[in-house]
Parts: structure tokens; sequence; C-alpha cells
């Protein structure tokens, strides 16, 4: 600055010595050696990615900034603005939510603690094919790693086999000339050391036990289109009790088989008939006619050689998933399909009474709609079987295709659909597969949906297997399934009928 002179008049430096002042020195020229030091001391010490060696890399995602221009009207329903009425992201990651395009997490007894849902249970519906089998095989396998422990009570199909397969566990199969075999009137774990329980949990535990053996007789009764009235009701209920050695008050119980019961009400002794306040034993044989008829022809029928003696099998808790494959009864006509389910599914109830606290339970049961087909006493055992299940942890799994399903059993109005509705009341967690308008019409009804996740149900959902209506509590959700490279053939009905097929 001082030396630069400017073409006319006097320069900065002569313009403040004359006036007393004096410019600092013009600094030195920089050496270039040091100058370089001083911009390699200044330069960035990693390039955009990180070294190029263990440990030094990165891989920055820069945020894929879009402008968006829009009234403030529209931009609330502008993705990725929109806000979902999300669900933790705890439990099985089981697909994506269409509308958020967020992973969709099914955790239903989280849903229970964080008051969600008033019960951890599932009902699944849709028609055939559209997915419903696969999601529950997706959550099952997708919640043995949370420890959950599966019970497939009643594989129809056979389908379960191979997921029981790819965790390392033999399906249990029930068939005639099969070794297993299972009595559905097992006391169950409620009958663990029996002897040390006080008498007054040994009478709550036997009341449970008779409930559940009374409503399944009753069951199997209906079968025959043969409805128990409250007086055959009490015969059996004193037949149990007898057969048990309930009723010699020793606080003693046995277990009973089904031909034992039916034997006893077909040859009742006098003490017997005096006990269900019947004049004789003719009385008693008249009056219980019906009932013990339609119990014989399925003692020599659909329960022959499999479920009218000592249960022959034993369920290994400690494997993740025991399944109750009745593949081989398929042949044997809807009825006997009917009954193995309902037998199974009582059993089933029985087997899973105080499980240990804290661990998670997931029982299935697919394909219900073969079991209510049978009647209201089978109805009203399935809803027995899901009201009294006392294990908090436990998670039931109802798959059926329609509501129609739980209500074609009775007359509109009528207890049996009461029983229908509330059933729907004890699954909180709604998962609705692709339907016919009609049908859908029908869930609009029984469910709650509104008109927009009706058109969801019979619309979007039928343009691809796997897309369901999640409705949690009051929540709704618009769910795809994604299944896994590893996971598809593991899942896929079809690929397990085509490998069956003969060539
Ligand atoms: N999420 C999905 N992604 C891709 N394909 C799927 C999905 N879910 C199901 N599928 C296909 O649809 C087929 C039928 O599925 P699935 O057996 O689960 O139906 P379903 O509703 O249980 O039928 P049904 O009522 O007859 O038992 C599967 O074999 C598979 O090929
Ligand atoms: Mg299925």
């Amino acid at each position: 600055m001082a030396g630069r002179r400017p073409v006319n008049g006097r320069s900065l430096p002569d313009l403040v010595t004359d006036y007393g002042g004096r410019l600092p020195d013009a600094p030195p020229p920089p050496d270039r050696g040091n100058g370089r030091r001083d911009a390699a001391l200044l330069r960035a010490s990693a390039p955009a990615r990180g070294h190029a060696r263990a440990g030094h890399g990165w891989s920055p995602v820069p945020a894929p900034l879009v402008v968006y221009r829009a009234s403030t009207a529209e931009i609330g329903g502008i993705f990725p603005l929109l806000t979902a009425e999300g669900l933790p992201p705890t439990g099985a990651l089981m697909g994506y939510d269409s509308v958020t395009a967020g992973g969709f997490y099914v955790d239903p007894v989280g849903w229970v603690l964080k008051q969600i849902v008033t019960n951890p249970n599932l009902i699944f519906f849709g028609k055939p094919g559209q997915g419903k089998s696969t999601t529950v095989k997706a959550f099952l396998l997708r919640m043995m790693l949370f420890n959950a422990r599966v019970l497939v009570a009643g594989d129809v199909k056979g389908e379960y086999e191979p997921l029981c397969r790819a965790v390392g566990v033999e399906p249990i199969a029930l068939g005639l000339g099969l070794p297993a075999r299972i009595n559905p009137l097992d006391l169950g774990p409620l009958a663990q050391g029996w002897d040390r329980l006080a008498a007054a949990e040994r009478g709550t535990r036997a009341a449970l036990i008779f409930a559940r053996w009374v409503v399944l007789l009753k069951a199997l009764i209906g079968v025959r289109g043969v409805r128990a009235t409250p007086s055959d009701e009490n015969a059996i209920a004193t037949v149990l009790a007898e057969l048990s050695g309930w009723s010699r008050g020793d606080g003693r119980l046995r277990t009973v088989t089904i031909p034992e019961v039916h034997h006893a009400l077909s040859r009742p002794t006098p003490e017997l008939a005096d006990a269900c306040r019947y004049s004789g034993v003719r009385e008693m044989v008249d009056a219980t006619r019906q009932s013990t008829d339609a119990l014989g022809t399925l003692v020599r029928g659909a329960l022959a050689g499999l479920f009218d003696s000592a249960t022959t099998i034993r369920l290994d808790w400690r494997a993740p998933i025991q399944s109750l494959s009745l593949r081989r009864l398929d042949d044997l006509g809807d009825e006997v399909v009917g009954v193995a389910l309902a037998c199974v599914n009582s059993w089933s109830r029985a087997m899973t009474d105080l499980r240990r606290p804290g661990e998670i339970t997931i029982v299935v049961r697919d394909e219900v709609w073969r079991q209510m087909r049978l009647g209201v006493g089978a109805v009203q055992s399935l809803d027995s079987d899901l009201r009294l299940s006392r294990n908090d942890g436990e998670i039931q799994i109802i798959v059926a295709h329609k509501p129609s399903d739980l209500l074609s059993v009775g007359a509109a109005g009528s207890q049996e659909v009461a029983i229908a509705k509330d059933m729907m009341a004890l699954c909180d967690t709604k998962v609705m597969f692709a339907q016919d308008p009609k049908i859908a019409d029908e869930l609009r009804e029984l469910v709650g949906l509104n008109d927009v996740s009706r058109d969801w149900v019979c619309g979007w959902a039928r343009q691809r297997t796997g897309r369901a209506v999640w409705m949690v509590g009051d929540r709704l959700f618009k769910v795809t399934t994604v299944r896994t490279p590893v996971e598809a053939p593991i899942f896929d009905t079809n690929t397990a009928l085509v490998a069956e097929s003969p060539p």
C-alpha cells in the first residue's frame, strides 16, 4: 500500500505523514514453502466418503430434498408431511403401511400394555387365496425372534408343516393308523401338582376343567343336529364328576375318555340315575337318548382311532412351534375335520392353561369356519376357548373367510348371533383381506368400517395378494405383507401343493 502512487496528487502514505502519522510497513511477500504447509493444515482431512480403509469410511446419504409448491390446504396431504396415527415400532415387522410407506409392526401384547387394544387376539377375514395364512405364518416366524412359543391348533391343509421343519420341529400328524392320539378330555396342566394344591384351588381348577369338558361334549352332540337340553347337560356333568372321581369328595381327579362318558350315559347305574334326579334308569335312558346316541355315532365315527383314548403325544413347550397337522383327515369329509378341530381346539386350550408368566404364546386356529359349520355348540366351544384363555401373554389368532362364518349358525338376532358378535369383541385386532363388495358390506356392519376402508377391502386389497386393512382397536391401517426370498418357499401354499401333486 505504501509504494502505490496515485496518478494525480499525493499518495495515502504521504497524506498520513503530512499529518504526523505513519502507516505500518507492508507485510513481507509470502514464503511459498511455508504457505503450502499452511494450506495443507487447512485442507479437509478426509475425502467426502472417508478413507477407503477398514473403519475409516462412511457413506453420507444426502437428504433427497425436493421442492414442493402448494397451498396450505394441499400440503397436509402431501407425502412425506402426511402423518399417520402410528403404532410403536415394536414386535414383528410385517411389511409396510401403504399410506405412509413406513414399516408396519405387529405387537399385540405390547399394544395391550400401551392400551391401544383391549386384548391381544387377532381375527383374519378374507376370500380364499388372498394371503391370510401367509401373513399369519410371517407373524409367527417373526415373533419367534422374541421367544414366542407357537401352537397351531389344527393345521387342516398341512400348510404349517414347512414352517415347522424350517425351524427344526417335526409337526405332530393326526390321522387314522398314525400313533398320535389326543384325549380331548385331558386334565391338562391345571392338574399339575394336584396333590399339593389347597382344597379351594382344587375346586376352582376342577370347575374350569369340567366347564371345558361339558362345552366340548355339547358341541360334539350338536354335530348330529341334536341340541343338548339343560337336563342332558346336567346328566353329562354328573357323569363326568362320577367318572373322574370328583363326586367322591376326596379331591382326587382322574382323566376320562369320551367313550367312557358315552358308556355311562347309555347304561347308567341306578346311583347315577338317582344323582341326575331321574326316577330310575329307564327314565334316564329315555330322557337322554338323543344326546347319548348322537355322541355314540361320533364315538364309532369321527372320533374313532383319534380322540377316543389316552393321549399319546406331549407338547414340547421349549420348541418354537408345535403344530397338530390334520392334513391326513381332509379326505374323510368336512364333519370329521370339523370334529377334529373342535377336539384339538379344546385340548389346546387346556394345554395352554397355566403357562409361565412373561412368556408369549401364540395359538393359531386357521380354517375355523370348518368348526363353526358344526353348529351353535361349536361356536360356543370356540368362544369359551377364547374367553377362558387365562394366560396374559397368550395371543389367539382366528382365521375365517367372512363374517357369516360366525353368523350363519343362527337366525339373526338369536343367541347364537350374539355369541358370534361377542367373539368379534374378543379379538380387538381385525385383519381384513380382499372381499367381494357384498361381503365387504357385511364387514362394514359387523366390524364398523367406514366407507373409505370398506372400499379399500373390496378395491385396493383385491389388486394384490398380501394386502389387508388392519383395524387395531379403532385405528385403521392399509398394510402390505412382505415375504423375504428366504421365507417365500416356506410360506407358499401353492408351492407345497405343486410339490406334492403327482407328476
Ligand atoms: N404377501 C404376499 N406376497 C406375495 N404373495 C403372496 C402373499 N401372500 C400370499 N401370497 C400368495 O398367495 C398364495 C395364497 O396365500 P394363502 O394361502 O396365505 O391365502 P389364504 O388367504 O390363507 O387362502 P385360504 O383361504 O385358501 O386358506 C400363496 O401361496 C402365495 O403364493
Ligand atoms: Mg389359508
